[in-house]
C-alpha cells in the first residue's frame, strides 16, 4: 500500500476495470434498472477503505450500491460502526441481512432496497462507493449538498474528476491486481 496523487479517470477505465474484475472471477450479475453491475470489492480492499476513512464506533457508514453488504458488515464487525446499505436488488438486500445476522451485527446495520439517488444521506458520517466514474460525477452534487462538513467519502477504483481531487489516494494489492482507493473529506459549506 502506498500514497500517491490523484489519478486521471477516463470513461474507458470503468469498462476496463469491470472487465478485469470479471476475468478475475469476482463479478456477479446486473439487476434490471441498476446503473452499474454487481461486482464485489475484495475483502482486503474493504478493510483498507474503512481504515483510510478512519472509521470508528462513532461513525454511520453508508454503502451506496451495497451488493452483498460486505462493506457495511465489516464496518460494524471490525470497526464497531453502525451501517446502512442501499441496494437496488432486493435479493442482495435479503442476502446482506442474512450475512449481517451470521456476523452478529444485525442490530447495528440496516439494508434497504432502494435507489441510491433517492436516499437521504444526511445522517452518514462515512460514505463508501464502488460504482463508476460517471456515477461518482452524478452523485457529487448530492454528496456535497447532503453530507455534513468533515464527513468522509471512500471510493474503490473511481474518483470524482478534476473538479474535486481526493484528499488521499492509496493502492491496495489483491491477487495480482492493484486497486486504487480514494478519500475525500467534505469541505465546509460555502
Ligand atoms: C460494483 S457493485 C458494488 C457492491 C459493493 N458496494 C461492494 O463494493 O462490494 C455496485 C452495486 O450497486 C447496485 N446498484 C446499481 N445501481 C444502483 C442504484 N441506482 N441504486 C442502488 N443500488 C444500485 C448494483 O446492484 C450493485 O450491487
Amino acid at each position: 500500500m502506498s500514497a500517491t496523487g490523484p489519478s486521471k479517470p477516463r470513461h474507458g477505465v470503468t469498462v476496463a476495470v469491470l472487465v478485469g474484475i470479471a476475468l478475475a472471477g469476482a463479478v456477479g450479475c446486473s439487476y434490471p434498472g441498476a446503473d452499474v453491475p454487481y461486482v464485489q470489492t475484495p475483502t482486503d480492499v474493504v478493510t483498507e477503505m474503512l481504515r483510510l476513512a478512519q472509521v470508528t464506533a462513532n461513525d454511520v457508514v453508508y454503502d451506496l450500491g451495497s451488493g452483498d453488504g460486505r462493506i457495511v458488515i465489516a464496518a460494524a464487525r471490525d470497526f464497531g460502526a453502525r451501517g446502512v446499505g442501499i441496494e437496488i436488488d432486493p435479493g442482495l438486500v435479503a442476502y446482506s441481512r442474512e450475512q449481517a445476522r451470521k456476523a452478529g451485527v444485525a442490530d447495528r446495520v440496516t439494508f434497504r432496497s432502494d435507489d441510491l439517488f433517492d436516499t437521504n444521506l444526511s445522517d452518514a458520517t462515512v460514505v463508501a462507493l464502488y460504482l463508476s466514474y460517471d456515477m461518482n460525477l452524478r452523485l457529487r452534487p448530492k454528496l456535497l449538498r447532503e453530507l455534513r462538513p468533515g464527513s468522509r467519502i471512500v471510493s474503490h477504483d473511481f474518483d470524482m474528476g478534476a473538479d474535486w481531487l481526493p484528499n488521499q489516494t492509496i493502492q491496495v494489492m489483491w491477487r495480482d491486481r492493484k486497486s486504487n482507493v480514494f478519500l475525500w473529506v467534505v469541505p465546509p459549506k460555502s
